[in-house]
């Protein structure tokens, strides 16, 4: 991700309100940059090229709007926000009419603060011809309804911006309900084919023949009731990407087909002759053992070898289940506003009974549960599907597996010492050696605690 992502310089002479905007920003995925006084905010302008600038309209050393002044003078298509105190209405007039772009006042709102800065990122990048800004825009948005911030889901991420830019096949493989037509998307919206069409066939719903003739098309006379010739969803796809969903369930004979369109990247209609070009990604998903369907001969394995270019595996929720605090967080704001209802928590109550509960159908089932208490007013519903006990008047999770606590602690530990690390990191601006020091560890074990929690910068 490195220098991929948006970088915010931070002008503010206050090192506590500094400290806390910096956490505010980073927690929102940008990089922070930060000055407490007007010649070392040049410095990092001149040599780090933020893409936006919180500002401070009172500096000790130098004016606030002579400050901007300069800046826009160093780089014109700068964004810049100014932080204005409560009631200093004509100083924001002054610096609105010297170039701000935009500005907030004291106290911040922190969503507010959030708002504002997409707003201006996104109206610079619409308005300008900045081209690297908006390249960062998209792929930040494009991660947006995609939760989770456990090393698994980091990892995923990682890959599908690794993939996205190349023309390989890839696999999706995972659970039902664990994420794979997400992770699929996010692949096609990353890529320099997100313009073009995005096409999924689901090849467990359709009949053999009709699968065939949906993705390659006919045609007139293929077949009786032909009368016209009709293009498939391969050519539909092209330029763009095809989504082969629950590919476990393609019958053989198409498995050929596939493999040929793999090979050769043409293909003809149903009762062609003419051959038929496209050019097509290919991204497949399944939830089934296709190693085991390659033993039992319902599934090629030459194709296989063709489509597993990478395997992208997604995670049963059970496996990351620290992720159900931002996941339930993300669905609760999704069906509130969906439905316009106003539930603004789940109980911890009940979010004990998350944590502890195995998800067999992943995170599908938990976005149906947070659907069902938003739309019925009431948390009931989860007492039906989640087995629990009541304990002393208390509800609690009836649970056959004890999880040793030694565990318990190690993975509350584990989650402190990341988002320290994390937030020290955005202060120190990534400076690990000043990082360490902060943190009071070696600058090695602080190394090897960035790999082991794989933060990101
Ligand atoms: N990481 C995530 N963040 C937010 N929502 C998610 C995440 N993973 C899955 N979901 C949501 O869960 C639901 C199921 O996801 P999706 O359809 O991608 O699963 P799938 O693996 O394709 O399932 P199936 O095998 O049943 O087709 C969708 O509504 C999706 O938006
Ligand atoms: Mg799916």
């Amino acid at each position: 991700m490195k220098g991929n992502k948006i970088k915010i310089l931070l002008v503010d002479d206050d090192p506590e309100l500094s400290w806390i905007l910096t956490e505010t920003i980073s927690d929102a995925g940008y990089s922070v940059f930060s000055a407490e006084d007007g010649k070392t905010a040049v410095e990092i302008l001149k040599n780090d090229h933020p893409d936006l600038i919180l500002l401070d309209i009172g500096m000790p050393d130098i004016n606030g709007i002579d400050l901007l002044g300069r800046m826009k003078v160093i780089s014109k298509r700068i964004g810049i926000i100014m932080l204005s105190a409560h009631g200093e209405t004509q100083t924001i007039v002054n610096a609105m009419r010297a170039g701000a772009d935009d500005f907030v006042t004291k106290p911040f709102d922190k969503e507010e603060l959030k708002a504002t800065i997409k707003k201006n990122l996104e109206r610079m990048a619409i308005t300008s011809d900045n081209m690297p800004l908006k390249k960062k825009l998209k792929a930040k948005l494009e991660f947006g309804n995609f939760i989770g911030d456990s090393n698994q889901i980091l990892n995923i991420k990682k890959m599908i911006e690794q993939v996205a830019g190349t023309e390989l096949t890839i696999l999706v493989r995972g659970e039902s309900g664990t994420g794979k037509e997400l992770v699929t998307r996010a692949i096609h919206n990353l890529a320099d084919r997100k313009d073009k069409p995005f096409i999924k066939v689901n090849c467990a719903t359709l009949p053999e023949n009709l699968l065939e003739s949906e993705l390659f098309g006919y045609e007139r006379g293929a077949f009786t009731g032909a009368q016209r010739a009709k293009p498939g969803r391969f050519e539909f796809a092209n330029e763009g990407t095809i989504f082969l969903d629950e590919i476990g369930e393609m019958p053989p004979s198409l498995q050929a087909k596939l493999l040929q369109v793999l090979e050769e990247k043409e293909f003809n209609r149903l009762g062609g002759k003419k051959s038929v070009k496209v050019d097509v990604r290919i991204i497949v998903a399944t939830n089934r053992d296709l190693e085991e369907g390659i033993r039992n001969g319902s599934f090629r394995e030459d194709l296989f070898y063709r489509l597993n270019e990478v395997t992208i595996f997604v995670p049963p929720l059970r496996e990351h289940k620290e992720d159900i605090f931002l996941l339930n967080e993300f669905f609760l704001k999704k069906y509130t506003n969906l439905y316009g209802k106003n539930v603004t928590s789940i109980s911890p109550q009940t979010i004990n009974l998350f944590m502890n509960y195995d998800w067999p159908g992943n995170i599908r089932e938990l976005e149906n549960l947070i659907k069902k208490i938003i739309v019925l007013g009431n948390e009931e519903i989860v007492y039906t599907v989640i087995p629990h006990d009541v304990v002393g008047g208390k509800v609690v999770y009836k649970n056959t597996k004890i999880v040793p606590l030694k565990e318990v602690s190690r993975l509350a530990v584990q989650k402190a010492e990341k988002a320290t690390i994390k937030s020290v990191l955005g202060k120190t601006n990534w400076n690990r050696i000043q990082a360490a020091k902060l943190l009071q560890v070696s600058y090695r074990s602080l190394l090897s605690k960035i790999k082991e929690y794989q933060i990101r910068e």
